[in-house]
């Protein structure tokens, strides 16, 4: 193929689930060109109203000649047993590409055990900018071509990492796929402090908001590390140096964070099914 040609366009997908992440997975998809493919979700609100898609309300809407290169799974784990149960035919011989939390590969194959093979990632909420980043694990028989289609579909969503060993998604659930939620509470504690200095609230609120968001802007500009940027804005004896000694203290962001993270594995890690 020539490069001009591009890689063609997606093969079909069976999207099991258009809420947040899938609705954000779907339009990433659209923009680069997907084949006629079926959206499962008994109320789709956030399919996308072009493209080639057909909306399946259930598992009977499904067109009996439809073969699915890849069956999406992006519902709630709680709803998984029965939307897994209600494809499972249809996801024989299809890559199965789970973007569900604590689902574990063998939980799934236990489900599913028709599918082609299985591929488990964890995505965040930038996905819905096309900001995220997903870690994905694929089951030992997930050849080439299967892991090459989930890394182009995960890709609608941001960047993509792959690991051998299935163990790492709970740190990484704690890092990156809680992660927004820590950087949208540092916004809200920014804010709050500010007002507590006397900023009026809206000027708070813009400022902490700007200011997240601007650093996180920065820093992914950047090729320099997180601790190299922070270096840069601290003189000796200045305004921020004086802030940092609070929140650098052993006892203070440093426990913290660590013992956040630590909780999240731990939760993710009991919730492993
Ligand atoms: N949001 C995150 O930060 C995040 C990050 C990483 C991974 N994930 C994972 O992504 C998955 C989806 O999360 P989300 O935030 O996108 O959830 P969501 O917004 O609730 O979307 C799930 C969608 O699936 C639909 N659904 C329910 N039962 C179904 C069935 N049997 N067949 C087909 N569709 C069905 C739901 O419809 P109703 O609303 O009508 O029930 C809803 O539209 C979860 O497993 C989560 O663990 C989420």
């Amino acid at each position: 193929m020539d490069a001009a040609d591009g890689p063609g366009p997606i093969p079909p997908v069976l999207l099991v689930g258009c809420g947040r992440m899938g609705s954000a997975l779907l339009a990433g998809w659209d923009g680069q060109g997907l084949s006629p493919s079926v959206i499962l979700d008994p109320c789709p609100v956030g399919m996308p109203q072009t493209g080639p898609h057909l909306a399946a309300t259930d598992a009977a809407g499904i067109p009996p000649g439809f073969r699915p290169a890849v069956v999406v799974l992006a519902i709630k784990p709680q709803m998984a047993d029965a939307a897994m149960a209600a494809v499972a035919a249809v996801a024989a011989n299809a890559t199965v590409l789970s973007i569900m939390a604590g689902r574990t590969l063998s939980g799934l194959r236990a489900a599913l055990p028709g599918a082609g093979g299985i591929v488990r990632a964890m995505p965040n909420t930038p996905a819905a900018i096309g900001r995220g980043i997903s870690v994905a694990v694929a089951e030992p028989s997930v050849d080439e071509a299967g892991r090459d289609v989930c890394d182009r579909l995960l890709q609608a969503a941001g960047s993509v990492s792959w690991v051998e060993d299935e163990a790492l998604l709970d740190p990484v659930t704690a890092v990156s796929g809680s992660g927004p939620a820590y950087v949208f509470l540092l916004a809200e504690l920014l804010e709050a402090a500010g007002r507590a200095q006397g900023l009026p609230a809206p000027l708070a609120r813009r400022l902490a908001r700007e200011t997240v968001s601007g650093a996180g802007a920065l820093l992914a500009a950047s090729a320099e590390d997180a601790a190299a940027l922070r270096q840069a804005v601290t003189s000796p004896g200045g305004t921020t140096e004086a802030a940092l000694s609070v929140l650098m203290a052993a006892d203070a962001w440093p426990l913290a964070l660590h013992e956040a993270v630590r909780a999240a594995t731990g939760r993710s890690q009991a919730l492993a099914r």
